[in-house]
């Protein structure tokens, strides 16, 4: 007998996007939740936002109230951010400072490990040690704190693996939040994601983006001038870059290759060359800031980081963007973007945030009115399931593939 999700998942075909329940029904959110996310690892925010012991920050997955927070010793711990007496919020700031974590209920104090430490006279009739905070999976690569909601995740390690080297230049510790932005967008999260693995829609809807970038072009538009230009670009990029490390891994037009469905790999990063002349992704390519990391000069290229289910990441040799999905609803995803910078960096003397923030403010933007769009779409009684293009989608093709097995699995 087909299971429920055999079922769900049966009705999808191969090449074409899914079923309209997928984008917009409460059962198969449900299931999202469940499968996807309260299993993988997430992005949970920067650890140069918590710098110091009791710095914290908040975050909802769904309905999961978490806090991040740095621990007396320096470690960073996610504990679930509701009180084990009667489950009140614990943390009601988005984010903040404090010695230890006081539930504004009835007052038990907690540890910044989460472990309970009072509980207002009821000492005797409880044995505090079994009600610590539940705790969360947290692991950190070079600055970038993930978590899991799974009793028991998937190794971390070959994320680690494969993005510490790639992110270490770039200086995440040494780095400084310039600026975050919230979006609510009203749309489900896949929808989101889809519309980030294809540059099939750059060409009209991101004119500051394509100006920069090579991946909007594919394999079947790659004019032979463009060809010339990304080959000399990285070729100048091998030769000055190679022994560092920091030469281009990305060498052809159209989007890198993710996620791997087949290996079910959900982690991945690279270093893509910029066009001629453009240093940064900047309105104008100029740079914004002083150099990130260990960068000795600009013509660095782009690192591009990208974890599903809930995290990109573009670095420029000055400037950092990261953007972070976390799902709330079945047509509703919260979003932040946050703009990093050296951290010494001045506002107003080292950056301007009118000249930092454009690009991907822009394109961001562009891209949520796109998702809102296709979401009143595929709510339609009319909406079918259409084709993907070989050459323009096969990330998004990859990706729904990764959904189903993760679904399934
Ligand atoms: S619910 Fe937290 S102290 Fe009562
Ligand atoms: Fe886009």
């Amino acid at each position: 007998m087909q299971t429920r999700i055999e079922s769900l998942v049966a009705r999808c075909q191969p090449g074409r996007s899914l079923p309209g329940d997928f984008y917009s029904g409460e059962e198969i959110y449900r299931l999202d939740v469940a499968r996807v996310w309260r299993t993988g690892w997430l992005f949970a925010g920067h650890a140069c936002e918590i710098p110091q012991p009791g710095d914290f920050f908040t975050i909802e997955v769904d309905t999961d109230p978490i806090v991040v927070v740095r621990g007396d010793g320096g470690a960073i711990h996610a504990l679930h951010n509701i009180c084990r007496h009667r489950g009140s919020l614990i943390c009601t700031e988005p984010s903040g400072h404090v010695t230890r974590l006081v539930c504004p209920y009835h007052q038990w104090t907690y540890a910044l490990d989460g472990k309970l430490l009072a509980c207002r006279g009821m000492d005797e009739e409880l044995d505090k040690g079994k009600f610590a905070l539940h705790r969360i999976h947290t692991r950190e690569v070079e600055g970038l704190i993930f978590i899991s909601l799974a009793e028991e995740p998937a190794p971390f390690e070959p994320a680690f693996k494969t993005l510490a080297p790639l992110l270490k230049p770039q200086g995440f510790h040494r780095a400084k939040v310039a600026r975050a932005v919230d979006y609510l967008v009203e749309a489900n999260w896949k929808l989101v994601w889809e519309n980030n693995r294809e540059c099939f829609h750059c060409n009209v809807n991101h004119p500051q983006y394509i100006k920069a970038n090579f991946d909007h072009y594919n394999a079947d538009d790659t004019a032979p001038r463009v060809r010339e230009e990304i080959a000399a670009v990285v070729a100048r990029s091998e030769k000055k870059w190679a022994a560092a490390g920091l030469a281009a891994t990305h060498k052809q037009t159209g989007m890198t290759l993710f996620p791997d469905a087949r290996n079910h790999i959900w982690f991945s990063g690279n270093r893509t060359p910029l066009v001629d002349g453009w240093v940064t992704e900047s309105m104008d390519g100029r740079q914004v800031a002083p150099l990130m990391g260990d960068y000795e000069e600009p013509d660095v290229g782009t690192l591009r980081v990208r974890t599903l289910p809930n995290f990109w990441n573009h670095s420029s040799c000055d400037h950092s963007v990261s953007t972070r999905l976390l799902p709330a609803g079945p047509q509703r995803t919260a979003i932040r973007v946050w703009w990093l910078v050296e951290e010494s960096a001045v506002e107003g003397r080292d950056y301007d945030l009118a000249k930092l923030m454009p690009f991907w403010q822009l394109t961001s933007e562009q891209d949520w009115q796109i998702c809102e769009r296709q979401q009143r779409g595929v709510n339609s009684s009319a909406y079918t399931p259409g084709p993907y293009s070989t050459y323009k989608e096969y990330n998004v093709a990859s990706f729904v593939q990764w959904y189903l097995q993760t679904l399934e699995r």
